[in-house]
């Protein structure tokens, strides 16, 4: 698979086989996220990798019931939980930037696991302060991100995106890109 493949047939994967994650490849996709850029390389991004089933349980009433992803947290191999140390970055125009710079490296763990054949999905949706005391994550952290991680067990289609010509201009505001 090329960039653009790997890109493009990424989905959030919610169902997972019962197949355990090498080790190896895991390591490869802490990897790919490492190498992501950062607010002055600061890499103030953190990741808790978590097989243990009782670990990976304690945090599930972190997530509300009705959250599309909770179950494949569960039924995950594995559970990434993607962490960030705001010293470690940066504020310009009032944007905070570490969750910029962990976003980046989270996505580029989604890239890199959809290209091992590994699926993903980044979940936003919980009680941060929940997670952390499950997990025992001191309170400078913030909990950025949480994603299951194994063997995707459905193939979802793709779920729409905005047209080009709404989201992209070309030399004036407003005016589309495909339109010139
Ligand atoms: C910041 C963020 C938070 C998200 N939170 C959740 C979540 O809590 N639960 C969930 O099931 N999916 C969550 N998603 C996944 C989105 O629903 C999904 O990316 C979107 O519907 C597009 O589908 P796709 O990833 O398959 O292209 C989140 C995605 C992002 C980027």
């Amino acid at each position: 698979m090329d960039i653009f493949q790997v890109i493009g047939n990424r989905r959030s994967i919610r169902k997972y086989k019962d197949i355990p994650v090498e080790r190896q490849k895991i390591e490869q996709i802490l990897d790919a996220a490492r190498l992501a850029p950062s607010w002055k390389n600061q890499q103030c991004w953190r990741f808790l990798v978590l097989s243990d089933e009782g670990k990976r349980r304690a945090m599930l009433d972190a997530f509300p019931d009705d959250n599309p992803g909770k179950k494949a947290l569960a039924q995950a191999p594995v559970v990434i939980v993607v962490c960030a140390d705001q010293e470690e970055s940066g504020i310009e125009n009032g944007i905070e930037y570490y969750v910029a710079d962990t976003a980046i490296a989270f996505q580029h763990l989604c890239l890199a696991a959809h290209a091992l054949g590994l699926g993903s999905c980044w979940m936003g949706w919980y009680e941060e302060g929940a997670i952390r005391t499950a997990l025992g994550i001191p309170d400078r952290f913030r909990v950025v991100g949480v994603t299951p991680l194994g063997y995707p067990d459905q193939e979802p289609k793709a779920r729409p995106r905005k047209e080009l010509s709404e989201i992209a201009f070309f030399e004036d505001w407003g005016k589309p890109y495909d339109n010139c």
